[in-house]
């Protein structure tokens, strides 16, 4: 594997399958994430792209084949529990609180209280805006409500979140499918800076140019298998095109 001189890997999968009833929509895919590194996963509507991600933050249970995070091979037995041993994900449409300030979307769930039981609003707000401020995500402030940002902003929030959260690995399913350019690129960077900063990112897109922009290498699944692992600064557009369609054979 041309892999074999990185450090070893934050995730790997082997051998995951996945059925729903008589569609085998995930045939024995393996695949590893690097810590720095970008690793996409790219493929037609329904090569299985959506429950990979879904299998490794514990939405799906696999039908067999194992999951290993850090070297340990783990059970992902809920979305909770996947957050739990450090794994977090960004979807395309973002899973914010509209009504809520930057500040509590970024501790949902896990806000943190003072020695009264209160909210403690105050260091919130400053280690939100730490978060934001090391992916340089820009917002007016961390009080606003998130329907007050933009689609970018929104993204650089709920990747800031899941890059706080998570132990050196992130998850991402589309996350610009729903913004404009200008907003693409600003998450692009973004993610960037995750890498930068050492996470192990797995990234569906189906934005090509994007993969070829942000990636360091690509797994090619069609029809549920992998067929094919690529380097970007080894392969093209093309070559990858012909690998998504078949028309390599
Ligand atoms: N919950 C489900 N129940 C039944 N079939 C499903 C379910 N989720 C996905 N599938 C099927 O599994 C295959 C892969 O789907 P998906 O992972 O969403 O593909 P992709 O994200 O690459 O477009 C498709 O044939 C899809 O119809
Ligand atoms: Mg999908």
């Amino acid at each position: 594997m041309t892999t074999s001189a990185m450090p070893s890997a934050a995730l790997e999968l082997v051998n995951v399958s996945k059925s729903f009833g008589g569609v085998q929509a995930l045939k024995a895919i393996s695949l590893e994430v690097h810590p720095g590194e970008v690793v996409a996963l790219v493929g037609d509507n329904g090569a299985g792209k959506s429950t990979a991600i879904k299998i490794i933050a514990g939405v799906l249970r696999p039908s067999s084949g194992s999951i290993i995070i850090h070297g340990d091979s783990v059970e992902m037995l809920s979305p909770e529990h996947a957050k739990s041993v450090g794994l977090e994900v960004v979807y395309q449409d973002l899973a914010l609180a509209n009504r809520q300030p930057v500040y509590m979307n970024m501790f949902l769930g896990r806000e943190q209280t003072n020695r009264f039981g209160l909210l403690a609003k105050n260091s919130m707000r400053e280690e939100t805006r730490a978060i934001l401020d090391s992916l340089d995500v820009q917002v007016p402030s961390v009080d606003v409500s998130i329907e007050s940002l933009s689609g970018g902003q929104r993204q650089g929030v709920a990747i800031g979140r899941a890059t706080h959260w998570s132990r050196g690995i992130v998850l991402m399913d589309e996350p610009t499918a729903a913004l404009g350019f200008q907003e693409t690129s600003k998450v692009e960077q973004v993610i960037d800076r995750m890498k930068s900063a050492g996470k192990a990112i797995l990234i569906v897109s189906h934005n090509l140019e994007q993969v070829f922009r942000i990636a360091d290498r690509v797994y090619v699944l069609r029809q549920g298998t992998v067929i094919g692992e690529r380097k970007i600064a080894d392969s093209s557009a093309r070559e990858i095109v012909a690998m998504i369609t078949g028309a390599d054979k």
